[in-house]
């Protein structure tokens, strides 16, 4: 047994792929190419909140929830034509005004909202009231009904993480709008958090939900920054992302959605991290602090409240240079990753 050598004329080789194409039939040995490693079309990217806030104020002001069924904005990766952030999940900004509401809905796809500004507005998910407050968590996984409503005297603004790019490439996107505007806020009201949010404690007398998502859908701020400081005392932590936390599913302890796991660090003031990379896409939003992250070998300088982007397989290192702790939130869809057997990460050599 050996390779096959045929040497063919060019003619004769064009005519057969021009009868191909005309069957829509494409010979997988031309063009493409065997790709050795992932390489994401998306580039390391940062979006800064001074640009961000103006532009979501001047959305609240030319743009109603009447008219926008969301009033977001889609921050858009520079390489990749879907306008997302990166690959597979969105990172947008959503702002919703005193007084007004977002109307419920559904889909498929699975949400998470980090709250970047305001305190007191309330997204209700399948009928539970759940608060918002600056670096808190708020799921809305895969098929919850969810409205949002604003009754503060100020703007509420958080970054949306969805993995909508994800369920489009997969052609198994549903969406229904709920059948009135706002849900009524029932039994349930806080019956997520009453159940699950109590640490390693959860109801005996009941079975656990069957959902793959996290039936915890509140996980705030002040909660975090304590276990993460409480740790940073103790321990040094990963040597890629220094103190860094997990939002798990309290029922399984995997990620907080089948799609998308969610991350909370603390970088001690001075801290430089290692490179390391991962397969996976990874949003980063900056709850607090000032730094940089090397990405793909491009610096990204970060202050409060910016958002970045990490595309899969480029290392990334994080340094903050600043005399205060920093605390980056960031989502990823390892998990996919995970479930397909597709993931890896390697530290950088040297
Ligand atoms: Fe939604």
């Amino acid at each position: 047994m050996k390779l096959s050598d045929i040497k063919s004329s060019e003619a004769e080789l064009q005519d057969y792929y021009a009868q191909l194409r005309s069957q829509h039939i494409t010979p997988a040995w031309i063009g493409g190419g065997i790709s050795r490693e992932p390489k994401s079309k998306a580039v390391p990217w940062v979006w800064h909140w001074r640009d961000l806030r103006p532009q979501a104020m001047r959305a609240a002001q030319l743009v109603g929830t009447e008219q926008a069924e969301r009033r977001v904005l889609r921050l858009t990766n520079p390489e990749l034509p879907g306008q997302s952030a990166s690959n597979t999940m969105v990172a947008n900004i959503q702002i919703v005004m005193p007084g007004e509401i977002a109307r419920a809905h559904r889909h498929s796809g699975s949400a998470l909202r980090l709250i970047i500004e305001g305190k007191g507005g309330y997204t209700v998910v399948n009928g539970a009231r759940l608060p918002m407050a600056p670096g808190d968590l708020v799921l809305t996984p895969n098929w919850t009904w969810h409205d949002h409503a604003n009754d503060t005297d100020g703007p509420m603004i958080w970054l949306d993480g969805l993995d909508t790019p994800l369920v489009r490439m997969l052609e198994a996107g549903f969406y229904e709008e709920y059948y009135k505007e706002t849900q009524t806020i029932g039994e349930g009201a806080s019956l997520s958090v009453a159940n699950y949010g109590n640490g390693g404690l959860r109801p005996a007398w009941e079975a656990a939900p069957a959902t793959r998502y996290s039936p915890l859908w509140h996980y705030p701020m002040s909660q975090a920054r304590a276990a993460l400081e409480r740790l940073a005392a103790e321990r040094s932590g990963s040597p890629f992302d220094g103190i860094i936390l997990e939002y798990t599913n309290p029922v399984t302890g995997g990620p907080a959605m089948p799609t998308i796991a969610c991350f909370i660090q603390m970088l001690r003031a001075g801290e430089r991290t290692q490179a390391h990379r991962s397969v996976c896409c990874t949003n980063y939003h900056v709850i607090e602090g000032r730094g940089y992250s090397i990405v793909g070998g491009a610096r990204l300088d970060w202050e409060d409240k910016d958002v970045f982007t990490a595309p899969t397989w480029t290392f990334r290192e994080h340094v903050n240079d600043s005399d205060r702790p920093a605390f980056l939130f960031s989502f990823t869809d390892a998990p996919v990753m995970k479930a397909l057997d597709l993931y890896r990460e390697e530290a950088k050599a040297g």
